[in-house]
């Protein structure tokens, strides 16, 4: 257990390590998952994240202790809000060609928490062949009281962009902020308050295969995202019989269920299935040291693999603060064409391959096959800049970048917030002399 400096919250330590937390002195069983009586009364459930036969690196379960069983409910009913949430298969529109560009979703105006504030941009797959991703912007500017979240449809990755966040669930609190990632896997319940008061940022919700670190190949055995920074909580509990709305994300529908308990009632917990959070800024960022660019996939953070090697479901990449000095090259990402379809978010800064038009809460998409790259002003001053060494500062880019196409949903396309003048970025190119 480590406690981070100026914080006061204690983690666990590691990526997919197995862990053991208990609340309350003595919870815990030992030597056995389900004892025929467990302390205090308490009931035991297991949480598979895998199938109980996935190969033993695969599988990912946790045993949960708590004030009672999950399975204590009433029926679910359907769930009416979150009205601009949507889910796979995304057909909504018909996926086009071409390249889009948004400028930032505003603040909340209308009451929302973390659920109704979700706004579904685009996705691919489907819940129920267990492929693809939903990608949704959030701004709430209410905390998640009285109620709590459950997504069975797949784990969701968050990435605050603007306003920290304290999630409770059912294994303990996690707090995250701009500049960190949470990932909060398939069915574990849990709640968003918001510690600023109000709250944007990016979800990608990754219906596949479980987001893990890349392989390092000749990397070696460090660098990338090293596994000691990613941080699970500790188990805390709620014992209140206060009413608690359950939203469950069900094959694409919300459906609503109430307990007359809080349903984080987990007193301890063991396992390799845990929510967790990283701080970007420990990522250990490599790139060249001598001329042009390694491909991007060098900045990949997690990846959701899919059944063809090497070509993810969705790879969750980043481009941070780090020191250019690649001689002879031109250093912004050049002009490229991809089998991967891109969705791109920016939580802060600017990115080195725009001059403008990519806003801090803004997003593009890039679907397979289509041209993108530095716009013309980026273009124009790369070709001609001093090549010494510099270091890009106080910027954060990142990338959902998905093997299928990535279609837009319906708000997507007919938003106000969509760029109707983004193909102008690449226009005006002179054309190259070339000697006859
Ligand atoms: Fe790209």
């Amino acid at each position: 257990m480590i406690v981070r400096p100026g914080s006061d919250t204690s983690y666990l330590s590691g990526f997919g390590s197995y862990f053991e937390t208990e609340a309350v002195a003595g919870a815990l069983p030992l030597g056995q998952n389900s004892p025929q009586c467990v302390a205090f009364g308490l009931y035991a459930e297991q949480l598979s994240g895998s199938a109980f036969t996935a190969p033993r690196h695969e599988n990912r379960r946790s045993w949960l202790y708590r004030l009672r069983p999950s399975a204590s409910h009433a029926p679910f009913k359907p769930y009416d809000g979150a009205k601009l949430l949507r889910s796979g298969p995304f057909d909504e529109v018909i996926a086009s060609p071409n390249r889009l560009r948004w400028d930032p979703l505003p603040d909340a105006t209308a009451d929302a928490d973390f659920v109704d504030g979700l706004t579904t941009y685009a996705g691919n797959g489907a819940p129920d062949h267990q492929a693809g991703i939903g990608i949704h912007l959030y701004a709430a500017n209410r905390s998640m009281t009285g109620r709590v979240l459950l997504n069975a449809d797949g784990e969701l990755l968050i990435v605050p962009q603007s306003g920290a966040l304290k999630l409770r669930t059912e294994f303990g609190v996690l707090t995250v902020a701009p500049g960190e990632i949470a990932v909060v896997p398939r069915g574990v319940r849990f709640a968003v308050d918001l510690i600023d008061g109000t709250a944007r940022g990016y979800v990608c919700e990754n219906y596949g295969a479980a987001f893990r670190l890349p392989e390092l190949g000749p990397i070696g055995a460090n660098g990338l995202a090293n596994p000691r920074d990613f941080l699970s909580p500790i188990a805390a509990f709620e014992d209140t019989d206060t009413p608690t709305e359950v939203i469950q994300k069900f094959q694409g529908r919300l459906w609503t269920t109430t307990l007359p308990w809080s349903p984080l009632d987990v007193v301890a917990w063991h396992g390799n299935l845990t929510p967790y959070k990283y701080d970007l800024a420990h990522f250990n960022t490599i790139n060249t040291v001598s001329f042009d660019h390694p491909d991007p996939s060098i900045f990949t953070v997690l990846t959701s693999p899919s059944d063809t090697p090497g070509t993810a479901n969705c790879d969750f990449v980043i481009f941070p603060p780090r020191w250019m000095v690649a001689e002879h090259t031109f250093r912004p990402p050049w002009f490229h064409r991809n089998v991967m379809s891109e969705f791109m978010g920016l939580v802060l800064g600017a990115y080195d391959a725009k001059a403008g038009g990519f806003a801090p809460g803004g997003a593009s998409l890039h679907n397979s096959m289509n041209g993108h790259g530095p716009d013309r002003e980026s273009y124009e001053k790369a070709i001609v800049a001093n090549l010494g060494p510099h270091k890009i500062e106080a910027t954060l880019a990142f990338m959902f970048e998905s093997r299928w196409v990535i279609r837009p949903t319906k708000f997507a396309d007919e938003t106000p917030l969509k760029q109707l003048d983004y193909d102008h970025c690449w226009a005006d190119f002179k054309k190259a002399e070339v000697p006859r």
